[in-house]
């Protein structure tokens, strides 16, 4: 069943674009410009995609875009399906089992999230070591297609190693600020309360987000080596005596935007 609407996905897809891209990119808030900066881009409307989940959510063009960026040839999601807009782990996660049947072999996760370190700044870059799934819920729930992926995937490396020194040397080489921390999936769409955020700093998270463990979870399935970049948009709640608010997110997401792409860029060509 899967599998039968993944061929039939990524048929489409390959009627209109023939390049094979080696690299997905999950583009979070505020990172959707990257995916201007592709060359020879085939623009496809997650609307026109067979099986894709239909999203209303405003704010995120919700465009496949595929092409050549930094030299390589990639596939970009500008706009993503989150938990908290109702839309189930397998929705969220099917366009990862697209871009691994296009041809991907690594993907590039990117979110703004709250920072629970107290070392961390807003506006600043975190690479994503390892999460904590703290929702209850998973992509691999009910039956597996062996001949996709194993039905007990190992998560002992969701996070590459060898992508988080790539971003760290490319990071060092432009003067980027880059931490490393645990990312805590969040289900949203409210933001946590301040003893939430404390138990999540006691059970090892260093920032807090709505996204970007499913996706990953699926990328370890088919054994796709994942880099996770976090934007730390704000302290998370209670840490300061400010209120938090989407736009605020937004506004400092646009902050970072140019030296998020810039590294992203890089990152990509040193892939
Ligand atoms: N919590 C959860 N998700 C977020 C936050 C936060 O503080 N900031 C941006 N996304």
């Amino acid at each position: 069943m899967l599998r039968t609407k993944i061929n039939e996905s990524s048929q489409f897809i390959k009627e209109r674009c023939d390049l094979v891209p080696e690299i997905g990119i999950i583009l979070g808030s505020g990172l959707g410009p990257l995916a201007d900066q592709i060359e020879n881009a085939t623009t496809i409307p997650y609307s026109d995609i067979p099986n894709f989940a239909k999203s209303e959510a405003i704010g995120h063009a919700n465009e496949l875009v595929i092409g050549t960026l930094a030299g390589k040839t990639i596939v970009a999601m500008k706009g993503r399906f989150h938990y908290y807009e109702g839309f189930t782990p397998k929705e969220i996660t099917f366009p990862v089992h697209l871009m691994n049947a296009l041809g991907i072999k690594n993907l590039i996760i990117t979110n703004a999230c709250g920072a629970i370190n107290t070392d961390f700044k807003p506006g600043e870059l975190m690479v994503i070591e390892d999460h904590l799934n703290l929702t209850g819920t998973t992509p691999f729930h009910g039956p597996n297609d062996d001949s996709l992926g194993p039905r007990f995937t190992d998560l002992g490396e969701t996070y590459n190693k060898e992508l988080r020194n790539i971003a760290h040397s490319s990071a060092k080489n432009m003067g980027i600020k880059l931490q490393r921390g645990v990312y805590a999936w969040w289900t949203g769409p409210a933001y946590e309360t301040p003893a939430e955020i404390k138990m999540i700093r006691i059970l090892g998270g260093d920032a807090v987000g709505m996204s970007t463990v499913p996706e990953a979870m699926v990328a370890a399935y088919y054994g796709l080596k994942t880099l996770g970049i976090s934007c730390l948009t704000n302290m998370a709640c209670g840490i300061l005596d400010e209120p938090l608010s989407h736009e605020k997110v937004i506004e400092v997401a646009k902050q970072v935007e140019d030296n998020f792409i810039k590294l992203v860029s890089d990152i990509i060509k040193n892939i």
